[in-house]
C-alpha cells in the first residue's frame, strides 16, 4: 500500500509542539516547511546541535525514516527530544505529508 498523506498529517500532530511548517517559523525545532530533501541542519537562524551541524547530506527520504525511527540513534547528540515514530507506516506517512509542504 502507499503511503497515505492524510495519515501522516494525524501522526505530524505528535511534532507539532516543536516544528511548524510556515517557511522560517522556528520554535523549539526547526520550521519543516520544505524540509524533504532540504540539506541536514540548514536553518540560518535555527540554533542545531553539533552533531546535526557537522552531518552531511539532506533529508532525503531514507535519512528521513532513519532519524525518525530513533533520532538519538541516529545523531547521537541530537537536541530532538522525542522518542520515535516506531511503526514504519507511520514514518512512510508522515515523510508523504511533509512532502506536500513547501517546494
Ligand atoms: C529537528 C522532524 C518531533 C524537536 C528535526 C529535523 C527534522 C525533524 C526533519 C531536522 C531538521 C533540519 O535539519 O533542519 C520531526 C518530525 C517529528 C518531530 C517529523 C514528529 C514525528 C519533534 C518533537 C520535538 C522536536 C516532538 C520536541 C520535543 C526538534 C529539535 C530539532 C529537530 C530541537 C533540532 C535537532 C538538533 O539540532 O539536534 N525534527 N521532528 N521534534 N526537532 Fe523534530
Amino acid at each position: 500500500a502507499g503511503a497515505d498523506i492524510d495519515k501522516g498529517s494525524k501522526v505530524f500532530g505528535k511534532c507539532k509542539a516543536c516544528h511548524k511548517v510556515e517557511p522560517g517559523a522556528n520554535g523549539v525545532g526547526p520550521t519543516l516547511f520544505n524540509v524533504v530533501d532540504r540539506d541536514i541542519g540548514s536553518e540560518a537562524e535555527f540554533s542545531y546541535s553539533d552533531v546535526i551541524a557537522a552531518m552531511d547530506g539532506n533529508w532525503d527520504g531514507e535519512n528521513l525514516n532513519g532519524f525518525l525511527e530513533n533520532p538519538k540513534s541516529f545523531a547521537p547528540g541530537t537536541k530532538m527530544g522525542f522518542a520515535g515514530l516506531k511503526k514504519p507506516e507511520d514514518r512512510a506517512n508522515v515523510i508523504a505529508y511533509l512532502a506536500t509542504i513547501g517546494g
